[in-house]
């Protein structure tokens, strides 16, 4: 890479080969340490209420709800004998609040009407909810804040699984409702396609629009709370999105300050799909004041709101379509490879990150010693899957390579397509 980028990266703090590793896993494992004992933490450490021991009834219907960063999903699953999940029913629609602000009642109201054409298959929901959410023992859920940018301020402090009980009932449907996280589904789900195999651990890994990480503790070790049976364990959700104990670049104070959430989710804004295109757009709107490009591509880029992470990532991966920003005739091919090597780095470094991210929690859960046990570790979402650039996914698995194989620690990273959707049935027939 030309030195004259580099340095301009690395005098505004982002810095990939200085990434110091080892410090960050250590300050994962202290900032996880601290939020388990209830002790000022950037990690909530949330107890889900779900154990993976449980049986999960097979044959037996059960309505889903999916809320993530971007779409709103429904389906009819149910497991079979063999375990295996079928998918019926499918349906698919945009979250809502992502589309400007609206109030509570709109938004309960929306999940209820999107539910209407499958609600009377089952008297039982499972609700996968993609946001940092206190969960009760009965498995109900309270919004503790939004991330991800969504809009609906008034739902914040609520409990999710009765506002939607209470539109249902409206509509004459009386129902029981699971609530879990969407890191929570993705271990079950994991948890549930890996039954043939002598897996130590598991731990499920959202890298999509947001992102977070999920893994099995052991109840003695969630000493913040002393109604829980200590001889069992349940699943804990990390939301790792949140971290903070993290160096931010100059762009990503900018990004951040411009956020609805500023000074939260740190880590999130640094590696997930719903920031990076953004991330990237701050550092070439720096880079266009700096000088790094020619003056029409910096006035092209300078009048643009923003980039989305898809288009970033076509362009710095080479496999843009024709409308993408990038191919504007007011770019150079001089502009185009400047941008290259001015955003290649923001994907390297959340492949960084991301890396540290699965290496902490796998960690965590103390086991994968013995090669023939290792941790399972299901991994979902499309930034994770799809992005091209820096071709991610290898380099997140050769720097979890290069955190782990010194360290002894066997792993698998695997995927199940409709993890969230299929975790969230386990959760319901548990
Ligand atoms: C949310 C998490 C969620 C993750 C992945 C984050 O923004 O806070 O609860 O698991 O995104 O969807």
């Amino acid at each position: 890479m030309s030195s004259r980028e580099v340095s301009f990266l690395k005098q505004n703090g982002l810095d990939v080969e200085g990434i110091d590793r080892e410090a960050l896993l250590l300050a994962f494992e202290e900032e996880m340490n601290a939020g388990l004992a209830g002790q000022p933490s950037s990690l909530m450490m949330i107890p889900s209420f779900i154990s993976i021991d449980k049986p999960v009834k097979t044959g037996t219907p059960v309505v889903v709800l999916d809320a993530g960063g971007t779409n709103l999903r429904a389906a009819v699953v149910k497991i079979n004998a063999s375990g295996k999940a079928e998918i019926g029913a499918f349906s698919k629609s945009v979250m809502p609040g992502t589309k400007g602000e609206i109030d509570a009642e709109t938004f309960f109201s929306a999940f209820a009407d999107f539910l209407m054409p499958i609600v009377a298959e089952s008297d039982s929901i499972g609700f996968c909810f993609s946001y940092p959410a206190e969960v009760t023992p009965d498995c109900d859920a309270r919004l503790i804040r939004w991330s991800k940018q969504i809009q609906v301020p008034s739902v914040v402090g609520k409990m999710i699984g009765s506002g939607l009980l209470r539109q249902l009932a409206q509509r004459g449907y009386m129902r029981r409702i699971v609530i879990l996280n969407d890191t929570v589904a993705t271990l079950l789900a994991g948890k549930s396609a890996g039954v043939s195999r002598d897996y130590s651990a598991y731990v499920g890994l959202i890298l999509g629009t947001g992102t977070n990480t999920a893994y099995v503790e052991r109840n003695d070790r969630i000493t913040k709370r002393t109604d829980l049976d200590k001889t069992g364990s349940m699943v804990i959700n990390i939301e790792s999105g949140a971290f903070r104990r993290v160096q931010q670049s100059t762009f990503d104070k900018i990004m951040d300050a411009a956020t609805n959430d500023c000074g939260h989710y740190s880590f999130e804004k640094m590696i997930s799909g719903a920031y990076l295109g953004w991330l990237g757009y701050t550092v070439l709107t720096e880079a266009a004041k700096a000088g790094f490009f020619s003056a029409t591509a910096a006035e092209k880029i300078m009048s643009w709101k923003m980039v989305s992470s898809k288009d970033l990532d076509d362009f710095c991966g080479a496999s843009p379509e024709v409308d993408n920003p990038f191919l504007d005739a007011m770019f150079g091919e001089d502009d185009r490879e400047a941008v290259i090597r001015l955003c290649t780095p923001v994907f390297e470094r959340a492949a960084v990150l991301t890396a540290v991210n699965i290496a902490s929690a796998i960690l965590k859960t103390g086991e994968g010693k013995d090669p023939a046990r290792p941790v399972c570790v299901n991994v979902d979402g499309s930034t994770y899957h799809r992005t091209r650039t820096a071709q991610f996914r290898n380099r997140v698995q050769q720097e979890l390579q290069q955190m782990l194989l010194p360290r002894g620690i066997a792993y698998d990273l695997i995927r199940v397509d409709e993890s969230p959707v299929i975790g969230a049935a386990v959760a319901g027939l548990m």
